[in-house]
């Protein structure tokens, strides 16, 4: 009888303590800042090393160029270097400096070194002090899962400063001739970051809903399989260097398949996020895909009944930057004047693993 009446007290507090964090911290986006090379590869520029043009990608994809490191073989301008330039600028733009970041949650797919991976470069990079630093491996849903892990961080009271960055190099390991041409046209490198801080500011914005999903019996349907433990690692490269096939080292995907997937997928979670926070479509002040092809943007805008005034696309300047896309997206929307403090904003994304997933904020 006693230790029944303990538990159910015990079970009470909990949810007490869950309810005062949920009413008193929120995950504030305090800082934004993006970053990409200065090199330019225009859909001519690709016309001339592989069998594409302009017409095609535009048509398919929307995209125009993007950018991609000067050098392809360059051992400085990493992905973690992206990602701290990113970083410096939304840490400014927080008004703090890298001392205050008390945590980093670091998305990409395409990390300095097989191991380990971008956040502990980054965390030297910066200079920050000897902080945790997380690295998340969802590839085009890495931004949305990175942002939920600061949330939820914040909102239990763990971290007050999380950086929160997607930065990629696609160009290093892109197929450039004609075998290559359904992939290599898409992808393009950069980085965005976002210091996502607790506040109890009644009057500041806080993420209201989250959700992530995945369905893994899709991983072959878009990735890169080699090195890895399924098809080999340097061993198997060592002894027999020529039977690693193209195939295996370059980015595959089925696009056709990805695409059809994309395009239920996105419809699905936004409306979870929006039903969770108790808000329609019509709510929304702006709405950041992923960038991953204009075609699947338009489809989204038009199954939601959003304006083009409800919709942030840059897929045409910069491709698809899998991890970077949505933080670069919503650092220049902010630029442009086109999310101001108070708007309701939605970020949804579908990429490989499958996974896909979205965060509802008021900014
Ligand atoms: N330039 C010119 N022709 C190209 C080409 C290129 N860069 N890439 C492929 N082609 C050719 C193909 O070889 C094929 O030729 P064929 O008919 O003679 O065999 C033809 O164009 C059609 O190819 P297909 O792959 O069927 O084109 P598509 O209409 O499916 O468009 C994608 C290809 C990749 C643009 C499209 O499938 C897509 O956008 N999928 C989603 C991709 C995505 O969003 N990925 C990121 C997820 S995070």
């Amino acid at each position: 009888m006693c230790c029944e009446t303990d538990i159910s007290l015990i079970a009470d507090e909990s949810v007490i303590l869950q309810q005062i964090f949920e009413i008193m911290i929120k995950s504030h986006i305090k800082g934004i800042g993006h970053y990409v090379p200065d090199h330019i590869v225009t859909n001519d520029d690709l016309a001339k090393v592989m069998n594409t043009n302009d017409e095609w990608i535009t048509e398919r994809t929307g995209i125009k160029e993007r950018r991609h490191r000067e050098n392809r073989n360059d051992s400085e301008i990493t992905t973690a270097y992206l990602g701290m330039k990113a970083s410096e600028r939304a840490i400014a733009d927080a008004g703090l400096t890298a001392q205050d970041i008390d945590y980093i949650v670091f998305a990409t797919l395409s990390p300095d070194y097989f191991f380990p991976g971008c956040g502990v470069q980054l965390q030297h990079m910066l200079g920050c002090g000897t902080i945790g630093a997380l690295d998340v491996r969802n590839q085009c849903s890495g931004f949305v899962y990175a942002m939920s892990v600061a949330d939820a961080f914040i909102k239990t009271g763990l971290y007050k400063n999380i950086l929160v960055v997607g930065a990629e190099i696609h160009s290093f390991g892109l197929d450039m001739s004609d075998r290559g041409r359904g992939v290599s046209v898409i992808f393009g490198d950069g980085a965005g970051a976002v210091v996502l801080s607790a506040t109890e500011d009644e009057n500041a914005g806080d993420i209201l809903a989250v959700n992530m999903h995945s369905e893994g019996q899709y991983a072959e349907e878009l990735c890169t399989k080699f090195p890895g433990t399924k098809y080999g690692w340097s061993d198997r490269l060592l002894r027999e260097p020529d039977a690693v096939t193209a195939d295996e080292i370059y980015p595959y995907m089925n696009g056709n398949f990805v695409f059809k997937h994309a395009v239920t997928r996105f419809p699905e979670t936004i409306k979870e996020a929006l039903d969770k926070a108790g808000k329609t479509a019509e709510d929304l002040d702006l709405f950041i895909p992923h960038q991953a092809n204009l075609r699947i943007a338009q489809f989204v805008q038009k199954q939601l009944g959003l304006s083009d005034d409800q919709v942030f696309n840059n897929i045409q300047k910069y491709g698809n930057t899998t991890a970077a896309s949505i933080p670069i997206a919503l650092s220049e929307a902010i630029e442009q004047g086109r999310l101001k403090r108070g708007d309701l904003l939605c970020m949804s994304t579908f990429g490989s693993g499958f996974t896909w997933g979205s965060v509802l904020l008021e900014y």
